[in-house]
């Protein structure tokens, strides 16, 4: 400390009080040198580095933050005595996004009917917004449908219904509703699917894409917080992929809609994926954020990245050999 600064101190402090001070601040001044202090910072920097690694270790600091909103936990079940799931976990949080990956027949489409309890598992237990699942009874499984809601590949839509009233009928369903209010959702609906022209449109007169649109403007009407979507890109060109993808990614960022979207197309998951879950003979092969799994040197994970094709061309090193010169 200056002298000017220490007189200062002193005038407003008396004189016992300033002795003491001035004792102090000149050990202060003798033994705490910036190397000293430098170290002190290192030593807790490392510290506190250790603490949230072992925070982290224990449970992943996403879940501190934000605990899942789905969650799988050591899920199994045996068709005819062969396993399909054999101890698969998951879990997704409120607003995120998780792609479920693996090929033809490892069990995705069964995850999405377990989720819903359309199938019943051999052992695990399986929650949503903390509420044990797995053990409840029809009745109960239809409440937990609100809040958790699946888009079917086909819409599911009644086709002797227009596109208008499909909307409108969940909203009817559950009452409470005048026509004017519910005639206004429809709208808003159609318009953030963007298919406002299709309200007077019988299903029969739309194309995949337009119908899975509509379902999921249909889905919304009952405002679910998370929907399941399987394969929403197959049968669909992938302008209308892409359209999809926007809307499922809009829902996220607008709503904070909570999606399981099981998908083939890993260029869709890339763009929509907060984690990826990646079924392989029975099991959970990989499971956690997209940037690991794209990091991913497992070789079955690597096989299907690769045999997926989504990578973009390696930049051709030395001379390229030119053809019909
Ligand atoms: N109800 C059922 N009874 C018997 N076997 C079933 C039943 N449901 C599913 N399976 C079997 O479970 C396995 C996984 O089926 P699932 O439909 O989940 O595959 P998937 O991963 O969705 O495949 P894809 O990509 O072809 O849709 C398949 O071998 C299927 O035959
Ligand atoms: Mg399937």
């Amino acid at each position: 400390m200056s002298a000017a600064r220490k007189k200062k101190h002193a005038k407003s402090t008396g004189p016992g009080l300033e002795e003491t001070l001035d004792t102090e601040l000149d050990e202060l001044e003798s033994t705490t040198t910036v190397e000293e202090l430098e170290e002190a910072a290192a030593t807790a920097s490392a510290l506190i580095a250790e603490v949230v690694a072992e925070a982290e270790h224990n449970a992943p600091l996403r879940d501190i933050i934000a605990p899942p909103f789905i969650d799988f936990n050591k899920v199994s079940i045996a068709f005819n005595g062969r396993p399909v799931l054999d101890k698969v976990s998951f879990h997704v949080g409120r607003g995120q996004t998780l792609c479920i990956l693996g090929r033809s027949g490892v069990g995705k489409s069964v995850s999405l009917r377990i989720l819903l309890g359309f199938l019943k598992p051999d052992s695990g237990c399986i929650s949503v917004d903390g509420q044990e699942i797995s053990t409840l009874n029809e009745r109960d499984m239809q409440e937990i449908r609100k809040h958790v809601t699946m888009v079917f590949q086909n819409g599911a839509l009644f086709d002797s219904l227009s596109v208008g009233e499909n909307i409108a009928f969940p909203l009817r369903e559950k009452g409470g509703l005048a026509e004017d209010q519910i005639e206004q959702l429809v709208t808003r609906l159609l318009d953030l699917v963007g298919a406002s022209d299709t309200v007077n449109l019988l299903p029969s007169s739309l194309s995949t894409g337009q119908k899975r649109c509509i379902a999921i403007a249909r889905a919304l009407a009952a405002q679910p917080e998370a929907i399941l979507y399987d394969e929403p890109t197959t049968m669909v060109d992938p302008i209308m992929g892409r359209n999809i993808g926007d809307l499922i990614q809009r829902l996220k960022l607008q709503l904070g809609i909570t999606s399981i979207v099981v998908t083939h197309d890993m260029r869709f998951a890339i763009r929509l994926a907060d984690l990826v879950l990646f079924l392989e003979g029975g099991v959970a092969r990989f499971f956690g954020p997209l940037d690991e799994f794209l990091r991913c040197t497992d070789p079955e994970v690597e096989r299907f990245l690769a045999l997926d094709a989504y990578l973009p061309p390696r930049p051709v090193r030395g001379p390229v050999a030119v053809l019909n010169p």
